[in-house]
């Protein structure tokens, strides 16, 4: 009998390529569909050296419902999707919001006309803990409010959550796992894959390792005058391939058992929330390698401080991100090391 096939959006990206590894050692058959617009074609050989395994892969974009009928029709059958492919940059949205728009919704509308023609059973879809905006009280589950969103990209999440909500209650025959990332930091501890910001990073921590390695003189800490108890943000920050291994079981939840509800929500987070200075400190333990620092003005539309209550992936999922801070540091760091130019 052959293996069950999931196709995989954006699947060589970062948070993409770390669940192809996961989903092939749990044994499914993998196809991935990237249009390589922030991400690159070697990152296949970096998923096959791992496991062994090179993943199907069309060069391709979602937006184009041509194209994935043609996939369907070609690769199939295809019995789950998680959908990574989307843009992700919170600045840049506001200054494009029509690409982002374009690139977060339209993929996902055509994903979802399509599931039911070629008999795919579900759908799992990466969304954020930006739905929440700055939350009353930490740490926040599942059940807090939903935010009016202070970005177009914070926007397309919690549009795409409707949206799926809505074709799943109009009777669509799919099941959907809505799962609300925190902040994914790391790389595999293999360093064969890893983050692969192109240009400047916007992220904390590709940001942090460029400059602990020569590639940027001085990280910027937006702000330390936050009512926390350094005075920098707080976030929780989840390792990324306790995150990857979380889209494994919420895949074999959707196909295996006919018992769950169509529609669910997780929180993906460690329950810790760690503030910048400390992750600076976690990393500088962890590698012993010093980051040049200095304290810059508050970022436009920062959240000043989430944590997740993990607690019902937890116990329904039986999933919890248990890697140490200080290892995923030595993780981020050993990637960065192999993926810095020699000087
Ligand atoms: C943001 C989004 C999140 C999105 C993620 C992926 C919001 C509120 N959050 O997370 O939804 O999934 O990006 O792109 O929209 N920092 C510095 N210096 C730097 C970079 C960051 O001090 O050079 C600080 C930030 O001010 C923040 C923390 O580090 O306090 C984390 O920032 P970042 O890694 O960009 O993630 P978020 O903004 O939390």
């Amino acid at each position: 009998m052959s293996n069950t096939k999931i196709l995989v959006t954006g699947g060589t990206g970062y948070i993409g390529s770390h669940t192809v590894v996961e989903l092939q050692q749990a044994g499914y058959d993998v196809v991935i569909i990237d249009n390589l617009s922030n991400s690159n074609i070697g990152v296949l050989d970096g998923i096959q050296r791992i496991s062994g395994i090179r993943p199907e892969f069309l060069q391709g974009d979602i937006n184009d419902i041509r194209t994935l009928r043609d996939l369907f029709s070609t690769h199939g059958p295809i019995k789950g999707i998680i959908n990574f492919a989307a843009s992700k940059a919170v600045g840049e949205s506001v200054q494009k919001p029509i690409l982002y728009y374009r690139n977060n919704l339209v993929g996902l509308l055509n994903l979802l006309e399509v599931m039911p023609e070629y008999d795919v059973k579900g759908i799992v879809f990466s969304s954020s803990c930006t739905v929440y905006g700055e939350p009353d009280k930490n740490p926040i589950d599942e059940s807090a409010p939903i935010k009016p969103a202070t970005s177009p990209y914070g926007n397309t999440k919690q549009i795409s959550e409707e949206i799926i909500s809505d074709v799943i209650h109009a009777g669509s025959p799919i099941k959907s796992i809505l799962l609300r990332y925190f902040n994914p930091v790391g790389a595999h501890p293999s360093a064969e894959i890893g983050e692969l910001p192109i240009g400047v990073p916007q992220n904390l921590i590709p940001y942090l390792t460029q400059t602990a390695a020569g590639i940027r003189p001085l990280l910027t800490i937006f702000g330390n005058d936050y009512d926390t108890p350094d005075g920098t943000c707080i976030r929780d920050f989840i390792d990324v391939v306790d995150l990857a291994r979380a889209h494994v079981i919420a895949m074999r939840r959707m196909l295996d058992r006919n018992d769950t509800a169509p529609l669910e929500i997780f929180n993906l987070g460690t329950g810790r929330g760690l503030s910048v200075m400390q992750l600076i400190q976690s990393f500088e333990r962890a590698t012993g390698v010093k980051v040049p620092y200095t304290i810059g003005p508050r970022r436009k539309g920062d959240i000043e401080k989430i944590w997740a209550d993990p607690t019902k992936a937890n116990e329904v999922l039986g999933w919890k991100a248990d890697t140490d801070i200080d290892q995923t540091m030595r993780n981020a760091w050993k990637w960065q090391l192999k993926v810095t130019p020699a000087k």
